[in-house]
């Protein structure tokens, strides 16, 4: 029988988002730094692994899982995870299962993505041009992930393409974004960046308001209210002149707790219920106590019941501490 996970706000819990691998090919400056320690990979969670805490979630009532990192594509043979977790497609006990990428194992890994189930992708893309593309990511090859973007497009992949704006780098470049992801068929949302780990980078330095983007793009573009929400963070907007879509996240200045539908697992089975607090609870051990998943299924009871009200990131000028310790690569997002 189906059932839900309701937590102490009456919030209904059916959204996973889950870790595969802290690791990543690039290194953006806002989510690592760049010398980042990855975990021992003996510390990750097996595949095996992964499809028993996933089974185990939809029966508790998830009904949709998204693959993050990290990368979750540079994960070795990680099709053979998401063919087994793609089952779950068949027997309507997911409705979605899909995944958050950096785009640069596209070229490699589209067709195979759609031929499992995925219908629609997330790209991570916060620059147009090569220069900046490499100082943001530290090394990476814009081009790879243009033409990544393309493969995915058409095997059939639904695309929506992530930006995160950041101060004096991609912020004069939002409308060249818009008009180039519109252009293609792709949604665009815009990501407030959240001070999540330390980056070695003052995150005052980095942090644009998403208010005062939306300002500037009204100048340029009519903007008008979308009621829809993907049961994600975003609130979207129509833009008039291109027909498209833009998503806002704005963790920073209108935070959508009140209406959070997930929870999130790293690469090593912890289980963190919210992206901004820094409760944790092991899931791991339980996982590997026993085979059946009396233990599993009670360490998932207890930590719902733990899930907090909400975040409450701040950016402080003066210490620039972040207001939680773990990255990004490694929560999940
Ligand atoms: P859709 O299924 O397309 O709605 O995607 P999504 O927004 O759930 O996932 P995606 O991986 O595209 O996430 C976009 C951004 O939102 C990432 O930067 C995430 O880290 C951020 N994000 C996701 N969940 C949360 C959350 O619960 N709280 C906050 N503050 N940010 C989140
Ligand atoms: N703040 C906001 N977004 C971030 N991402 C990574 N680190 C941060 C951060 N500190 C984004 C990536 C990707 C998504 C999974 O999270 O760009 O789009
Ligand atoms: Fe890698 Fe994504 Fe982090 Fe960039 S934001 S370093 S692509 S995990």
């Amino acid at each position: 029988t189906p059932s839900t996970m309701i937590d102490r706000f009456g919030r209904s819990i059916s959204y996973l988002r889950l870790s595969i691998t802290d690791r990543c090919d690039l290194r953006c400056t806002y989510c690592m730094s760049e010398d980042m320690t990855f975990l021992p990979r003996a510390d990750l969670l097996t595949y095996e692994e992964l499809d028993r805490l996933c089974a185990a979630f939809i029966q508790k009532g998830v009904r949709k899982i998204r693959l993050t990192g990290g990368e979750p594509l540079v994960r070795r043979n990680v099709m053979s995870l998401l063919r087994l977790l793609s089952r779950h497609l068949d027997s309507g006990g997911l409705d979605e299962l899909t995944l958050t990428t950096n785009g640069s194992q596209l070229q490699r890994y589209a067709a195979e993505l759609r031929d499992c189930g995925i219908q629609r992708i997330n790209v991570s893309l916060d620059t147009l041009d090569p220069d900046k593309f490499r100082a943001i990511t530290r090394w990476g090859d814009l081009h790879r992930v243009l033409a990544g973007i393309q493969t995915a497009q058409r095997a059939g992949l639904a695309v929506k393409i992530n930006t995160v704006v950041l101060k004096d780098l991609n912020e004069d470049e939002i409308p060249r974004l818009l008009d180039w992801a519109h252009g293609h068929g792709m949604t665009l949302t815009l990501i407030e960046v959240m001070p999540m780990g330390d980056v070695g980078i003052g995150r005052i330095d980095q942090y644009v308001s998403l208010s005062l983007v939306r300002n500037r793009l009204a100048q340029h573009y009519t903007l008008s209210e979308l009621d829809e929400r993907s049961g994600g963070p975003a609130r979207y907007l129509r833009v008039h002149e291109t027909g498209g879509k833009l998503g806002l996240i704005t963790p920073m200045t209108h935070n959508f707790c009140e209406s959070c539908n997930r929870i999130r697992i790293t690469c090593t089975g912890t289980l963190h219920t919210c992206l901004g607090q820094d409760d944790a609870s092991d899931l791991r051990a339980p996982l590997r106590a026993s085979a059946d998943d009396r233990l599993l299924i009670a360490a998932i009871d207890r930590a719902i019941g733990t899930k907090p009200k909400g975040h409450d990131f701040i950016i402080d000028r003066r210490s620039n501490q972040p207001s939680v310790a773990r990255h990004m690569s490694v929560t999940g997002g």
